[in-house]
């Protein structure tokens, strides 16, 4: 018997940039970022969102890549984004026939500029077109510059199901363009900012406190501060799945999934009406509580947590908490079973035993949840009725 057993050790470049205007003349990011092997083609893909926003966006490519040597542009593709586009195959076929109908092929890039559901789109377009073909993402909303755009995941939904079809690929690179900013409607673009507080819980203390300590900036969506939390935590995002061990998702610890199992349960039984930012906001909110319910946390640290959200601008609670099933139980409860389901094995919940620090546990105790839901019941509803 010939049995053998090989290990394949790929290894990925994660490029992460930051720049203003990647496509005004003068900029050098792109120019110096792109390999040209000969001649590229590069095909670039922009959310039909964009345009009254950036009416220039179109000229601007074209000029901007005109002047590099061994590119050469084959088109730019505007198609249907946000979570529509997601919804079925629709806009990944017409991405994949674009690809077949310019050409593209495994030396040629494809860039894609727009928010996090179109970024899933097209990635998942460019990583199975040719089964591979190198994707440049330019995220253009707070979230996905801060969190999603800067991750390996790709894909649309199926059978009801979120991100049901996908594959895991690593970008060629992300060029986080601020000048995409400050376009989004003022409440989404602060929504955007929870996964920041997200990655700062779990990761970064000081980032914690820097964000406690800007919070009326952050609220007020000040550029400058705006700017510098989406860089800290797309770094921290960043730097987690090329360092922390799991790039592909593999175990069942989701450090960066904090407050995400009852976000993605709200998102659903809002079909959707919830913005993800705003469902995080909640899950984050109740998971912080409870950590410090079930003596991981101190109070007074929860305390603070639930103050920032509330400080910028954003849910402690929502009335699909209390959305309740045939047997009573809360709905949104059934998500912790859906997520042990996703993860595809133990429940594993990352609750928080610092500021700054994390730690899994695999059980969730109903009724001191309950009262978690309960206490932010009382406290959301005291402030939208002063
Ligand atoms: N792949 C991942 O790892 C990952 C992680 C988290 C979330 N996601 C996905 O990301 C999606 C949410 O992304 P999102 O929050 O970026 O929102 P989005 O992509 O749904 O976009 C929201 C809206 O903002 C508009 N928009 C985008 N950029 C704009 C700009 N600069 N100015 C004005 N309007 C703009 C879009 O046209 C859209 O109508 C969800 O589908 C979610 O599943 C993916
Ligand atoms: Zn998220």
């Amino acid at each position: 018997m010939a049995n053998q057993d090989f290990e394949i050790h790929v290894s990925f470049k994660h490029r992460i940039r930051f720049t203003r205007g990647a496509f005004s003349s003068g900029n050098e990011l792109l120019s110096e970022l792109l390999e040209t092997r000969g001649h590229s083609k590069v095909l670039v893909f922009v959310e039909n969102g964009l345009k009254s926003h950036f009416p220039e966006l179109e000229g601007q490519i074209q000029d901007y890549l005109s002047e590099v040597p061994g590119l050469r542009l084959t088109g730019v593709e505007w198609l249907n984004g946000a979570e529509e586009a997601k919804r079925d195959d629709a806009v990944y076929l017409q991405a994949m026939s674009a690809i077949e109908r310019h050409h593209i092929d495994r030396h040629s890039y494809i860039m894609v500029i727009g928010g996090g559901a179109f970024l899933d789109v097209i990635g998942y377009a460019a990583a199975t077109g040719h089964r591979g073909i190198r994707l440049v993402r330019f995220p253009t909303t707070t979230l996905s510059q801060d969190d999603s755009g800067v991750g390996v995941k790709n894909g649309i939904n199926a059978f009801g199901k979120k991100n049901f079809i996908g594959a895991f690929a690593v970008p060629y690179a992300v060029v986080n363009d601020f000048q995409f900013l400050h376009t989004q409607p003022e409440l989404t673009r602060r929504a955007g900012l929870i996964e920041a507080v997200k990655v700062a819980l779990v990761k970064d203390r000081e980032f914690f406190e820097w964000m406690e300590a800007e919070v009326e900036n952050l609220r007020a969506l000040d550029e400058k501060t705006l700017e510098e939390a989406v860089q800290r935590s797309a770094i921290h995002h960043a730097r987690h799945i090329a360092l922390g061990g799991d790039p592909f998702e593999l175990g069942s610890s989701r450090p960066l999934d904090y407050g995400h199992w009852a976000a993605h349960k709200l998102e659903q039984l809002t079909d959707f009406a919830l913005s993800h930012g705003e469902a995080v906001a909640v899950g984050v909110a109740l998971d912080s509580l409870y950590s410090s319910k079930v003596g991981l946390l101190p109070v007074e640290d929860a305390e603070r947590v639930l103050r920032v959200i509330e400080g910028l601008g954003l849910p402690l609670w929502h009335e699909a908490l209390e959305f309740r099933d045939m047997k009573q139980k809360r709905r949104v409860f059934n998500g912790l079973e859906e997520f042990r389901e996703h993860l595809g094995g133990e429940l594993t919940v990352l609750l928080l035993d610092e500021l700054g620090h994390g730690k899994d546990v695999h059980e969730i105790e109903e009724e001191i949840w309950e009262s978690c839901a309960e206490e932010l019941k009382v406290r959301a509803l005291a402030t939208t009725t002063v």
